[in-house]
């Protein structure tokens, strides 16, 4: 399926890119000469103003609003590339949740697992051969398990490791089409909301992190996501940003 638009750029849909390393991750494949489909769930205005920042430096953007955790919305965006574009050539799954205050019991796996699978599921068939999924995470979620993650961070790593064991098990779903699985994992980023949170409930548990070294930036990591969607490597290859601690436990 020839899925680029008129003027053969590939069409690249980023959830939650209105802010942060969505965002980031956005400008750079768009100034790489790729159309970005700007996801986001309530801030348009935001993801409107990224659009016609990456317009003004001569880029393509389009922005589309949907809560991938609602079924209904993720099949009506995915409807909405593929009227638009004919298809999609990349899919980079970076929306996440479960850590605000007013997440219901159970949002964690809802947003993080069930959204994701059903995400790639719907997205599949419109998918062009030859194309990429990549599942941005973080180190406390790949290595769940495998080292102490802070309390209030446990139902999101639980979840997003839950996810990416999923997307996983759809290697062989996904090969059949020619669509490969790229994971990028990071430690935690420098001056993320995220990590503001954390370091306000959970101070101990982020200055530890800062003893093993500078946290990578935001741009950093979104260099590496966007270059996920290129990089040659077998289907699942995991690229790993930040944290050698944890880099020495992959080695194990
Ligand atoms: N921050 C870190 O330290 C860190 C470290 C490693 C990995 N990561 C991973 O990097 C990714 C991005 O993190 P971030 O810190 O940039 O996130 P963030 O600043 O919290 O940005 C969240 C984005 O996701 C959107 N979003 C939230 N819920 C959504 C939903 N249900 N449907 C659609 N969009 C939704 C938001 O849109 P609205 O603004 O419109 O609500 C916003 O654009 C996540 O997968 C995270 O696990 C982060």
């Amino acid at each position: 399926m020839g899925t680029t638009d008129n003027t053969g750029r590939r069409i690249v849909l980023i959830t939650g890119a209105s802010r942060g390393i969505g965002a980031e991750t956005a400008r750079i494949l768009a100034e790489g000469g790729d159309h970005v489909v700007i996801n986001y769930r309530e801030k348009r205005k935001r993801a409107d103003d990224l659009a016609g920042r990456i317009a003004a430096a001569g880029g393509c953007a389009s922005v589309a609003g949907a809560d991938i955790a609602e079924p209904g919305a993720a099949r009506t965006l995915i409807d909405r590339v593929v009227a638009e574009f004919g298809g999609l050539d990349v899919l980079v799954l970076n929306a996440s949740g479960g850590l605000e205050r007013d997440a219901a019991p159970g949002y964690a796996m809802a947003i993080n697992r069930d959204a994701q699978r059903r995400l790639v599921r719907t997205a599949l068939p419109f998918m062009r051969s030859g194309g990429r999924v990549v599942f941005v995470t973080s180190h406390q979620a790949h290595f769940h398990g495998r080292k102490p993650v802070p309390a209030d961070y446990e139902p999101i790593a639980a979840s997003k490791r839950a996810g990416e064991d999923e997307l996983r098990a759809m290697i062989p779903e996904l090969g059949t089409r020619g669509v490969d699985l790229r994971v990028v994992s990071g430690d935690m980023i420098d001056g993320t909301i995220i990590v503001r949170l954390l370091e306000r409930r959970n101070p101990d548990a982020v200055s530890a992190r800062k003893e093993h070294g500078e946290l990578p930036t935001v741009a950093e990591f979104a260099a590496a996501v966007a270059a996920a969607t290129r990089c040659v490597a077998e289907s699942g290859h995991t690229v790993y940003v930040g944290g050698p601690d944890y880099l020495a436990l992959s080695a194990t």
